[in-house]
C-alpha cells in the first residue's frame, strides 16, 4: 500500500473478514450474517457478474462461497496515492467500492488491488471502502477497511542546496526533458544540432523558456478537454536568448556598431516569442511532444497581431506597418503568463524596451513629453547594449521587420516610420492555442509596463473577472484589472475564444496598489480625468485614456502608488482568493536606508562569496500577500502582510532572516510563483504554493531552486519593527507586518543546473504531472567553455552546449506532486 501508514492489524469487524487462506468458521458465520447488510458495492458486483445477491441463508454451500478480506485500516495524507489490497478466496469476481467519506475515484476497482488519490480534507477524515467477492454459489460476501486521510503536508525530504549541473529532486520523484531549445516542432524539420548552425526557429522551440500553461485536449486530439491529464497543448514563453550558445562562433557579428548577418538576426528574432506544442503521455507514463501536431505553432516578434482595447487606433501606436494603429507584428521578451477560463493563453511582454534603438538627438525631433515617456520606460536614445536588430541594413528597403526596431523619427509623420513601435509593446497578449490560424490580440486595457504576469482572481459568476499584474523593475508597481463585464460561466466553453476575450478584456478599469503603513492598502484607478490624470497634470500631461494606459507607469507615479522591490509573478490562492506577489529584490540605490517602507521594509547587507562582496538594499527579496476587503476581488481596499522574506539561514534573525529560514528552505530572489490548480487535492482547502527563484545574490551557495509551501493566511503573524543598517553603520527602524514563520511548511523541492533560472510551471488537472521550465543554464559561459552542459549533463558527463528546456516531473508512485 504505497505511502500508506498502517495503524492497525484488523478491520472494523462489522462485515466478514478473512486473514488466512483457510476460512475460519466464525468468518463464515459472520459472512452469512452480513449478507443482508452488504452495501452499495454488493449490488454493483452482482450487476457486474450477472449475479443475484442471495439473501437465502440456505443458498449455496460453504465450499462454493467466496471469502474476502479488505485488509487493515490505514492512515494517509491528502494527495497520496493509496493502494487498497484485498484478498479473495474462491471468488469468481471482486469489486472495491467506496462506502463513505469524500468521494474518490477508484482505479482497477474490479481487481484485488484498487488505487485512489487521497482527497483534500480540513481535518482527519475516515473513508470506508468495501471489498466484495462473489463465490461460485452466486453469493457475494463483503469486507470493509477504513483509510483515514489527514490534511496536506509537504510529503518529501527537502533537497540540499547544491552547485551541481543537474536538476535535483527529492527522493521518490523523476524527471524527463520534454521540450528543449531548438527541438523541431513541424514535420520535416531536422533534429537540433546544437552547434550554432541551426536555422528556422520559427519551426523550432525558442530559447529561455518562461511562463507556461497546459491546455487539455481530448484523447483523440480533436477538441479542447479541460479535464485531460494525458494530452494537451503546452504554451511556453520564450523570453530571451543566450546568444553565445545560439551562434556557431559564440557571439554576435557586429561591424561598425551594426548587425550585418541576417541569418544571425533571424535566428535571434525567431528564438523569441511563444511556443505552442502538443504533448501527450503514453500508456507507460512517458511524456513527449508531437513534432507533427497541427496545433504546433511558434509566435515570434514577426507574427501579425491586432491591437485591441482603448489604445486601438490611437495616434501613439500608428506606424508605417499599420498607419491606422490597429495592428502590429510580434511579441517579445515574454516573461510570466496567465490564462483565461475560456481557453486562451496570456503572454506578458516584459523587458521589451531594450530591443529598440533610437538615434542620439531623437528627442529633439519629438514633443517633449514623448522623450520623457520613453525615458520613463527605458527606451533610451543613442546606442544601446542590446541585440540591435534595428541596425541591420538590407538591400530591400521595403522589408521593415528589422528596421521596425529602430524607433527614431525618420519620416514626416508617424505613418512613415516606426517612431511609435515601442508603444506597441509592453502589453498583455491573448493567444488562442486551439486555433493555430488565429491572430493574437494585444489587450491594451490592462496597461503598458514591463509586464511580468497576469494572473486571474478566482472567477465568480455574475462578477467581473479580475487580473493581478506585476511591473518588474526596481521601484515599479503592482496592478490589477477589473473587467467592465460580469462573468457568465456559459462563456467558458465558447469556441470563438478571442471574441470572448474581447468581451472581458477590452473594457474595464486598471488599478495600481498603494500599501499603507497601517497594514491596509487601496487600489487607485488609472482613469483619465480622475485624481489629476488630466492634460494639466504637473508630472505628465495626459491626453486621453489611451495615453494613461500607454503610460501606466507615469499615471501610477502621479497617483502616489507604492514603489515595490521588483514586482514579479502574482498568484491567487484558489481556496480563499488571497493574492501573493513576489518582490524579487532591490539594491541600495532603489531601496536606500531612508527609502524603506512598511511593504518593502528591509535594507541590509548580504555578503556574497569568499570575498564577502557587499550586497546592500534588499538583495534577497520577499513575498507580499493581500486579502481583498470582503474577500471580493473587485474591492478597492485590502489588508496585507509579508508572507515570506528571502534570506540565507545564516543572516541576522532579528532584522534580515525574518521568516526564520533554515538550511532546508533558505532562498533568495523569489520570481516564479504559482498555486496548484484547484482541480486536484493540492489546490484545495490548503493549496500548495510553488516558489521559483531568479537569483544572483545566493548563487555562491546554490543554483536556483524551487520551493513548495503551505502558506497560511494574511494576518497569521503580526506587527514587527526591524532595525536596518547601511554601509556607513547608520541605522533606521522600520515597522512592518510579518506572516507566521513557515517552519516545516516550506521546503526546497528542486535545485536547477548551473547558471539557470527556474521559471514557469503548470500541471495537468490532476496534479500528478508537473511541467517546469529551466531557463538559460550556463548563463555567463561561452560557446568555447560552457558553464553548464545541461540537459545533456543530467545523465552523465557532457560537453554539449546548454539548452533551456521544459521538464516533466512525476512522483514515482503516481501521487500528487509535492504532497
Ligand atoms: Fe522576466 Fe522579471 O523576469
Ligand atoms: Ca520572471
Ligand atoms: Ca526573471
Amino acid at each position: 500500500m504505497t505511502e500508506l501508514k498502517r495503524v492497525g492489524t484488523h478491520d472494523d469487524g462489522d462485515i466478514c473478514v478473512n486473514f488466512s487462506s483457510n476460512p475460519h468458521i466464525d468468518d463464515l458465520i459472520a459472512a452469512r450474517n452480513s449478507r443482508r447488510q452488504v452495501l452499495g458495492g454488493m449490488a454493483a458486483l452482482a450487476g457486474l457478474f450477472g449475479l443475484s445477491a442471495c439473501d437465502d441463508d440456505d443458498g449455496g454451500s460453504a465450499t462454493a462461497q467466496a471469502t474476502v478480506a479488505a485488509g487493515s485500516n490505514a492512515a494517509t495524507t491528502t494527495g497520496k496515492a493509496v493502494t487498497l489490497s484485498g484478498t479473495a478466496t474462491g471468488a469468481t469476481g471482486v469489486l472495491w467500492a467506496q462506502e463513505s467519506g469524500p468521494a474518490v475515484t477508484l482505479t482497477n476497482a474490479n481487481s484485488n488491488t484498487a488505487t485512489f488519490i487521497a482527497p483534500a480534507v480540513a481535518s482527519a477524515t475516515p473513508l470506508v471502502f468495501s471489498f466484495s467477492g462473489s463465490g461460485a454459489n452466486g453469493v457475494a460476501t463483503s469486507s470493509t477497511t477504513t483509510v483515514t486521510v489527514s490534511p496536506a503536508t509537504l510529503g518529501f525530504n527537502a533537497v540540499a542546496k547544491n552547485l551541481n549541473d543537474i536538476v535535483t529532486l527529492p527522493e521518490g520523484y523523476t524527471m524527463t526533458v520534454l521540450y528543449a531549445l531548438g527541438d523541431p516542432i513541424a514535420p520535416g524539420v531536422s533534429a537540433y544540432a546544437n552547434q550554432g548552425t541551426d536555422v528556422n526557429f520559427a519551426q523550432r522551440a525558442g530559447d529561455h523558456h518562461d511562463g507556461m500553461y497546459f491546455f487539455g485536449l481530448n484523447a483523440a486530439g480533436t477538441a479542447r478537454d479541460d479535464a485531460s491529464n494525458t494530452r494537451g497543448i503546452l504554451c511556453v514563453n520564450h523570453e530571451n536568448i543566450t546568444e553565445q550558445y545560439l551562434h556557431a562562433n559564440g557571439a554576435l557579428t557586429v561591424v561598425g556598431g551594426a548587425r550585418v548577418d541576417r541569418v544571425e538576426v533571424d535566428r535571434e528574432i525567431e528564438a523569441h516569442g511563444v511556443g505552442i506544442v502538443e504533448v501527450a503521455q503514453n500508456a507507460a507514463g512517458a511524456w513527449a511532444y508531437n513534432q507533427a501536431s497541427p496545433y504546433n505553432r511558434r509566435i515570434t516578434p514577426n507574427t501579425p497581431m491586432t491591437i485591441n482595447g482603448p489604445v486601438r487606433g490611437d495616434a501613439k501606436v500608428r506606424t508605417l506597418y499599420s498607419p491606422t494603429g490597429v495592428a502590429g507584428r510580434g511579441t517579445v521578451n515574454n516573461c510570466a503568463n496567465g490564462y483565461a477560463p475560456w481557453g486562451t493563453y496570456l503572454t506578458c511582454e516584459e523587458n521589451w524596451a531594450g530591443y529598440f534603438n533610437r538615434a542620439a538627438g531623437d528627442n529633439a525631433l519629438r514633443p517633449a513629453k514623448e522623450g520623457q515617456a520613453y525615458a520613463r520606460y527605458g527606451v533610451a536614445g543613442g546606442p544601446v547594449a542590446g541585440l540591435n536588430w534595428g541596425t541591420l541594413a538590407l538591400s530591400d528597403p521595403t522589408e521593415t521587420k528589422y528596421r521596425k526596431w529602430n524607433a527614431s523619427v525618420l519620416a514626416g509623420d508617424a505613418t512613415g516610420d516606426f517612431r511609435y513601435e515601442p508603444n506597441q509593446y509592453g502589453w498583455i497578449v491573448e493567444i488562442d492555442p486551439y486555433d493555430p490560424a488565429s491572430t493574437p490580440r494585444k489587450r491594451t486595457a490592462l496597461g503598458r509596463m514591463a509586464h511580468e504576469g497576469a494572473w486571474p482572481a478566482n472567477f465568480v459568476a455574475g462578477r467581473p473577472p479580475v487580473y493581478y499584474m506585476g511591473d518588474d523593475s526596481r521601484g515599479e508597481y503592482f496592478f490589477k484589472f477589473v473587467s467592465a463585464t460580469n462573468w457568465d460561466p456559459a462563456d467558458a466553453q465558447c469556441t470563438d475564444r478571442l471574441a470572448v476575450g474581447d468581451k472581458y478584456l477590452d473594457n474595464g478599469t486598471l488599478y495600481v496598489a498603494r500599501f499603507d503603513a497601517t497594514g491596509q492598502g487601496v487600489w487607485l484607478p488609472l482613469v483619465f480625468g480622475q485624481n489629476g490624470l488630466t492634460a494639466t497634470n504637473s508630472l505628465y500631461p495626459f491626453d486621453n485614456q489611451a495615453d494613461v494606459l500607454i503610460h501606466a507607469r507615469l499615471a501610477a507615479d502621479a497617483l502616489g502608488a507604492t514603489k515595490m522591490d521588483r514586482p514579479e509573478w502574482a498568484g491567487v490562492n484558489p481556496a480563499n482568493g488571497e493574492v501573493y506577489l513576489t518582490l524579487t529584490n532591490s539594491n541600495a540605490t532603489a531601496r536606500p536606508l531612508a527609502g524603506t517602507d512598511a511593504a518593502n521594509p528591509r535594507h541590509y547587507n548580504d555578503p556574497r562569496g569568499p570575498a564577502n562582496t557587499a550586497q546592500r538594499g534588499n538583495p534577497n527579496g520577499h513575498i507580499i500577500r493581500l486579502r481583498e476587503t470582503g474577500d471580493t476581488a473587485t474591492a478597492l481596499s485590502f489588508t496585507w502582510d509579508i508572507y515570506l522574506f528571502g534570506a540565507g539561514s545564516d543572516l541576522n534573525a532579528a532584522n534580515i532572516n525574518l521568516s526564520a529560514l533554515d538550511a532546508t528552505n533558505d532562498f533568495a530572489s523569489p520570481d516564479g510563483l504559482w498555486f496548484s490548480r484547484r482541480s486536484n487535492p493540492s489546490g484545495q482547502i490548503n493549496p500548495l504554493l510553488w516558489i521559483q527563484t531568479d537569483d544572483g545574490s545566493f548563487v555562491d551557495q546554490t543554483n536556483n531552486q524551487m520551493l513548495l509551501a503551505l502558506p497560511g493566511r494574511v494576518g497569521d503573524g503580526g506587527a514587527r519593527t526591524i532595525t536596518n543598517t547601511d554601509a556607513g553603520g547608520a541605522t533606521r527602524d522600520q515597522a512592518t507586518f510579518v506572516g507566521r514563520a513557515p517552519g516545516l511548511n516550506l521546503k526546497r523541492f528542486l535545485v536547477g543546473p548551473r547558471g539557470c533560472e527556474i521559471t514557469g510551471i503548470d500541471s495537468t488537472p490532476d496534479g500528478r504531472t508537473i511541467f517546469v521550465n529551466i531557463q538559460h543554464p550556463g548563463e555567463g559561459g561561452s560557446a568555447a567553455s560552457p558553464t553548464s552542459n545541461w540537459p545533456s549533463s543530467q545523465t552523465g558527463p557532457s560537453t554539449a552546449r546548454p539548452r533551456s528546456a521544459t521538464i516533466v516531473i512525476t512522483k514515482t508512485d503516481g501521487g500528487v506532486v509535492g504532497l
